[in-house]
C-alpha cells in the first residue's frame, strides 16, 4: 500500500502557463493570487537560469528564487518551501554544502531537494543522491516531466508528515493511557500527570526565553522533553497497592520499595527505547524517570546524584511534580494554598532544587498558580 493511503489526498496542481512571478530574493509580489499552490524554492547562481525555470513553473507553483546557498537558508527560514530546486555548481557555497547545511537547519531538514544541475557526471548524480536528495534533474529539462516530479515529491512529503503526525499522535494517546493506569492507582486525585506535564512545558519555555541552558535546552528538545514528562512515575507499575494506597507514613522498607519506582520505570522505558530507537523523547523519559527524585544536594533516590549530574530535563520534572504536589490534594495531606506551597519551594533552592530553576519558578510563580 502506498504510504498515506488512508489519509487525505493531497495532490500538487499541475497546470499549464500563466501565474505567479518572483524576483531572486524575493517571494511573489503582493496581490498576486498564490492560493495553495506549493511553494518551490529555486536555487542558482545564475540569474538567467532561474528565470528561465520560473518561466517553465510559473502558474503551477509559488516561486521564490535564492541566488546563493546563503539566500536559500535564509528565505527558507523565513518561510519554509514545500520544495527547493537546487543547482549544484554554485560559487562560495555549492549545492552540496548548501544541502549539508539544509540537513542540519531545525526547520528545513525535512524539505525535499531535487539537484537541477547542468552537471550530467554519473559520480554526481550518486553523490546528490546519496547527500539526501530525493532526485536529481538535468538541463536542459522537459518541463513537464519536471513538474511532475515536483509534484510528485510534494505530494509524498506530504503524505510522510502526516502520517508522522499520525503516529506521534498514537503514541502520545498511548503515553496517556499508561500514565492515566498509574494515576489511577497511586492515589492522586487525577490530572497530576497532564499538570506536571504543562508546568515542564512553562518553566522549559521560560529557561529558554531567558537563554539559559543553551547547551542543554532547545524548542526541539524541549518538545521532546514534554512529551516525555508524563512517563516520569511509570515505575509505580512496579510498587503494590498496600504501599501506593497506604494513608500513614511509610515504613523504611516500605520506602526503600517506593524509591525503586525510579529504577523500575527507567528498565521499563530502557525496553521501549530499545525497540523503537528512533523516538528519541524515550531517551529523556528515562533520564527523568530514573532521577526526577534526586536532589541538587545530592540527598535524593536513587543514586545519590548532586548538581549538574542530575539531567537538566530532571531538574526541571522535579520543580514541577514538588510544586503539584504541594498544591493538590495527597492521599496523606490536604492540598496547600499556593503562598505556603512557594514558601517550600522558596527555601528548597539549592537544597532539592537547582537554584537557577528555583529562581525562575519563584520569580514566575503567578503563572503556575491554579488556584
Ligand atoms: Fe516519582
Amino acid at each position: 500500500m502506498f504510504p498515506g493511503a488512508g489519509l487525505r489526498r493531497f495532490t500538487a496542481p499541475v497546470r499549464k502557463e500563466g501565474g505567479v512571478l518572483a524576483e531572486a530574493g524575493e517571494l511573489a509580489k503582493p496581490g498576486q493570487d498564490q492560493g495553495s499552490a506549493p511553494h518551490i524554492l529555486v536555487v542558482d547562481d545564475n540569474l538567467a537560469n532561474l528565470k528561465f525555470v520560473r518561466s517553465q513553473l510559473s502558474g503551477v507553483y509559488k516561486i521564490s528564487l535564492a541566488k546563493s546557498g546563503e539566500q536559500c537558508l535564509a528565505m527558507g527560514a523565513k518561510s519554509v518551501p514545500d520544495l527547493i530546486l537546487l543547482d549544484i555548481e554554485m560559487p562560495d557555497m555549492d549545492g552540496f554544502e548548501t544541502m549539508e547545511r539544509l540537513k542540519g537547519h531545525d526547520l528545513l531538514n525535512r524539505v525535499p531537494v531535487i539537484y537541477l544541475t547542468a552537471n550530467r557526471d554519473p559520480e554526481t548524480e550518486v553523490r546528490a543522491l546519496e547527500s539526501g536528495a530525493v532526485d536529481f534533474v538535468t538541463k536542459p529539462f522537459e518541463k513537464d516531466i519536471l513538474r511532475h516530479r515536483i509534484s510528485l515529491h510534494v505530494s509524498f512529503n506530504h503524505y510522510q508528515q502526516q502520517l508522522e503526525d499520525t503516529v506521534k499522535e498514537l503514541e502520545d494517546s498511548m503515553v496517556a493511557s499508561f500514565s492515566g493506569l498509574i494515576e489511577c492507582r497511586d492515589g492522586n486525585t487525577g490530572g497530576h500527570v497532564v499538570r506536571t506535564r504543562d508546568y515542564v512545558a512553562l518553566l522549559g519555555q521560560l529557561l529558554l526565553e531567558r537563554g539559559l541552558f543553551p547547551e542543554e535546552l532547545n524548542q526541539k528538545e524541549l518538545s521532546l522533553i514534554t512529551r516525555a514528562a508524563p512517563l516520569h512515575d511509570i515505575g509505580k507499575i512496579g510498587v503494590s497497592d498496600a504501599i501506593l494506597l497506604k494513608q500513614g507514613k511509610l515504613n523504611d522498607d516500605e520506602y526503600e520499595q517506593m524509591k525503586m519506582h525510579t529504577v523500575i520505570g527507567a528498565g521499563i522505558i530502557d525496553k521501549m527505547y530499545k525497540r523503537a530507537p528512533t523516538q528519541h523523547y524515550l531517551n529523556y523519559a528515562k533520564k527523568i524517570a530514573e532521577s526526577h527524585h534526586e536532589k541538587w544536594n545530592g540527598g535524593g533516590y536513587p543514586s545519590g546524584l548532586s548538581g549538574t549530574d542530575i539531567p537538566l530535563c530532571s531538574r526541571i520534572m522535579a520543580v514541577a511534580d514538588v510544586y503539584d504536589a504541594l498544591v493538590e490534594d495527597r492521599i496523606y495531606r490536604p492540598a496547600l494554598p499556593h503562598d505556603v506551597a512557594m514558601n517550600i519551594m522558596k527555601e528548597e533552592k539549592g537544597k532539592l532544587f537547582d537554584p537557577v530553576l528555583a529562581d525562575v519558578f519563584c520569580e514566575n510563580h503567578l503563572m503556575f498558580k491554579r488556584h
